[in-house]
């Protein structure tokens, strides 16, 4: 039996709390937060403590694991308590807000033996699971290009939360669900070589943080992506594609607001007409529950999970990188960030 501790009790807590809850191997014994009224509600409706200390709760004897779902500054000083208390740690994405932080966190994951999983559920979406065995099975070939658009509807007061406050936050939308696609484009294209970013505060101008971010970027393997990171697609989008020399993949939808999940494959041909595979993933977003069963997979099997801190890490390199070179007016190498 897996004890488990979530720290935070917002929306990601509001995910992931019900999949502990309904796992039959795991106890969810506590949540914590910075209010405690706030924890006192998620735990009373998922019927275990609440607390407002985390500071506490990581040194439990009673907890084996911990969710960290706060804002990204806190994320490095919880997760390597609870490592360093001997527990497995799945922190939310981004990371942290620095390298350094990330590194620490990879670190201390490597000298204590804990499992520490980045929160990239985007991973674990059926669609994209899906387009990630094509390509390993050789259907695709060797990747040519990848494009994602991902964009949400910002909300009337968002300059009032923590997602606008640079002391908070790893930086605006570009990274805040950009990280998502950068960890998508290393994970199906390998390392990234060089990067070009542009980013703006083009309609949420009482904050500072950009509120859209365009990258291009080419892979060591000589592919190359696009990513555009939205806070003013006034209706959510999510599009992955990835055009290799046999075929493609295009992955739409996440479930709920963003549409129906679905997975496009065709085939390069140049002359027949064109045939393309659609798949639907019926049902509501299924992400946080494999993420979870691959956190307890790995922590069963003493093994390194699918998105793990170092894949936490390289995503944040990437996009610390990109914003980089939106400073500089640059294209920049991304190894050469450090
Ligand atoms: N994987 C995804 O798709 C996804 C989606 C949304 C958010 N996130 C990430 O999850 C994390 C949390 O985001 P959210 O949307 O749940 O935010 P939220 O604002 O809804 O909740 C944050 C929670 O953290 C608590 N908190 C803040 N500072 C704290 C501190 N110092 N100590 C203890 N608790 C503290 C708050 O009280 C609140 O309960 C962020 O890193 C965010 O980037 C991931």
């Amino acid at each position: 039996m897996l004890r488990v501790a979530i720290i935070g009790s917002g929306l990601q807590c509001r995910r992931r709390a019900p999949v502990v809850k309904d796992d039959p191997g795991a106890e969810l014994k506590v949540i914590a937060s910075l209010h405690l009224d706030h924890a006192r509600k998620m735990a009373q409706a998922m019927g275990c403590e609440a607390s407002d200390r985390w500071e506490s709760v990581v040194f439990r004897d009673d907890v084996d694991a911990v969710l960290v779902c706060t804002p990204p500054h806190v994320h490095a000083d919880i997760s390597v308590a609870a490592m360093k208390a001997g527990k497995h740690v799945l922190c939310e994405k981004p990371l942290t807000r620095t390298l350094a932080e990330a590194e620490t966190m990879v670190r201390v994951a490597r000298e204590t033996g804990r499992v520490l999983k980045c929160g990239f559920n985007h991973r674990h979406h059926p669609a994209i699971w899906d387009a990630k065995r094509l390509l390993d099975e050789g259907r695709l070939g060797k990747p040519l290009i990848g494009r994602c658009r991902y964009g949400i509807c910002g909300r009337p007061g968002y300059e009032k939360e923590w997602r606008a406050d640079p002391k908070q936050a790893a930086g605006g939308q570009f990274i805040e669900q950009g990280t998502h696609a950068m960890d998508l484009f290393r994970w199906f294209m390998g390392e990234f070589r060089d990067v070009a970013c542009m980013t703006g505060v083009q309609y949420f101008k009482e904050q500072t943080l950009d509120d859209n971010g365009m990258a291009v970027f080419r892979m060591e393997g000589g592919a190359t992506a696009s990513l555009h990171a939205s806070l003013t697609q006034w209706k959510n989008l999510f599009s992955f594609e990835l055009f290799g020399e046999d075929a493609y993949v295009i992955v739409e939808g996440l479930g709920s607001s963003y549409g129906t999940e679905r997975l496009v494959f065709g085939k390069r041909d140049f002359d027949a007409p064109f045939a393309e595979t659609v798949t639907e993933y019926r049902g509501g977003d299924r992400s946080w529950n494999a993420e979870w069963k691959e956190f307890m997979g790995a922590i069963r099997d003493k093994r390194e999970p699918i998105g793990n801190g170092r894949d936490g890490l390289e995503a944040m390199r990437v996009a610390l990188a990109a914003y980089e070179s939106e400073r500089t007016g640059r294209i920049l190498k991304v190894r050469d960030i450090a």
